[in-house]
């Protein structure tokens, strides 16, 4: 294992942006996206993302130069449209906008389409807590999921995240979580990293359960609660997909296939949290739920509970402190990159072997 720190994640991932044809100012954000995804604990959807998003640019699927616009529909209502370029800019303008609609008429809604994967949906939700906002965060993704009493891959794994802002005791409300038992990202990360997965995350090809995350991405995820699962999946791609203009119904492309656009959709929405009460009395409200919440009765074998989002509010203070911890086979997939674009190596400190005197 080694270190890095998420300043060295971010000037890494910058540089090799920049090095691919990505305007710095895009750049910029880009990287504060995928380190966050590190920092919170997500390492399936942080910078280990690069060598697949760089294939796609090499692949000239995916377009490095092109930046978000934005359209105005109503007061409360924009259309972005992400022209093919990282999904990472077109949600960071789609919900920049939704906060601005809210601030001034206590909603945004913002559609986008023809946008790309933009990772892990928790750093949209910062951004409107960021600003004090409430927000939903939707998109659909690539096929890797059957429908309820299907076999074969038809929806993505495409989460479901929202956010409310804290009170007292500093815990935002963050839900981010995939339909799937587990998100398909976990089973990249076992492959990267020689693992083998839980039996009920998927079946292979021919229908098994698989503990291979080799087999299993041959095969399909299984969807978390059955046909429940499948039900969120399917109302990611009606608000993402089906309301936006881009590719749904199992036609996105995964992020890991360069051999085409991905056309993702996103559907985001910011709240002003004062509207029905002063803030105050929201945040009382919210740190009631989080004491009630955190104080509840613990089954057995439970030695806390967690907020939604708690983990990895945690995971973050941990990870600013000590680094972020990747594998070698990580650092060297990174590093073949720094090498094609012609930038540094990435500055990882390996761990201290631990001695029990
Ligand atoms: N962009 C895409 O297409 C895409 C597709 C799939 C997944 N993802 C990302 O993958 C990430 C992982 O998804 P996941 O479904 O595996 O997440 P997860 O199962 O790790 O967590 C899901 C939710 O449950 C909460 N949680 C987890 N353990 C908890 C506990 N012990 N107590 C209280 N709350 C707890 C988390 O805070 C989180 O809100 C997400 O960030 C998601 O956005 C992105």
């Amino acid at each position: 294992m080694y270190h890095v720190s998420d300043s060295n994640a971010r000037a890494f991932v910058e540089q090799v942006l920049v090095g691919n044809g990505v305007p710095k100012h895009n750049a910029i954000i880009v990287a504060r996206c995928l380190v966050e995804a590190d920092l919170r604990g997500v390492d399936t959807h942080g910078m280990n993302r690069i060598p697949s998003y760089m294939a796609r640019i090499r692949e000239g699927v995916l377009d490095a130069q092109a930046s978000p616009t934005i359209r105005r529909i109503s007061p409360a209502v924009a259309q972005v449209d992400g022209h093919n370029g990282f999904g990472f800019l077109a949600a960071h303008v789609g919900m920049a906008a939704a906060v601005d609609m809210a601030k001034n008429i206590g909603i945004g809604m913002v559609s986008v389409k023809h946008s790309n994967h933009f990772g892990m949906s928790a750093w949209v939700v910062q951004q409107a807590l960021d600003a004090g906002m409430m927000s939903l965060v939707f998109t659909n993704s690539s096929p890797a999921l059957p429908v309820w009493g299907g076999k074969s891959k038809l929806m993505g794994v495409s989460p479901i995240a929202a956010g409310a802002p804290a009170g007292k005791s500093g815990r935002p409300f963050i839900v981010d979580m995939a339909p799937s038992v587990a998100a398909r990202g976990k089973i990249y990360k076992a492959l990267r990293r020689g693992d083998k997965i839980p039996g009920e995350w998927a079946l292979d090809k021919d229908g098994h359960r698989t503990d291979n995350p080799a087999k299993a991405l041959e095969g399909v995820m299984l969807p978390m609660g059955g046909p429940k699962g499948s039900a969120i999946a399917i109302m990611m791609d009606v608000f993402s997909g089906v309301f936006s203009g881009s590719a749904f119904a199992g036609h996105v492309t995964n992020p890991y296939d360069p051999s085409k656009p991905a056309d993702v959709g996103h559907f985001l929405v910011a709240i002003k949290p004062d509207l029905f009460m002063i803030i105050e009395e929201f945040k009382k409200r919210m740190d009631y739920l989080y004491q009630r919440v955190v104080g509840s009765n613990k089954m057995s074998g439970v030695d806390r509970i967690y907020f939604p989002g708690e983990i990895e509010d945690l995971n973050k203070e941990k990870r600013l402190r000590d680094g972020i911890p990747l594998v070698e086979a990580e650092i060297r997939a990174l590093n073949e990159e720094a090498k094609r674009a012609r930038v540094a190596a990435l500055v990882a400190t390996p761990l201290p072997v631990k001695t029990h005197l």
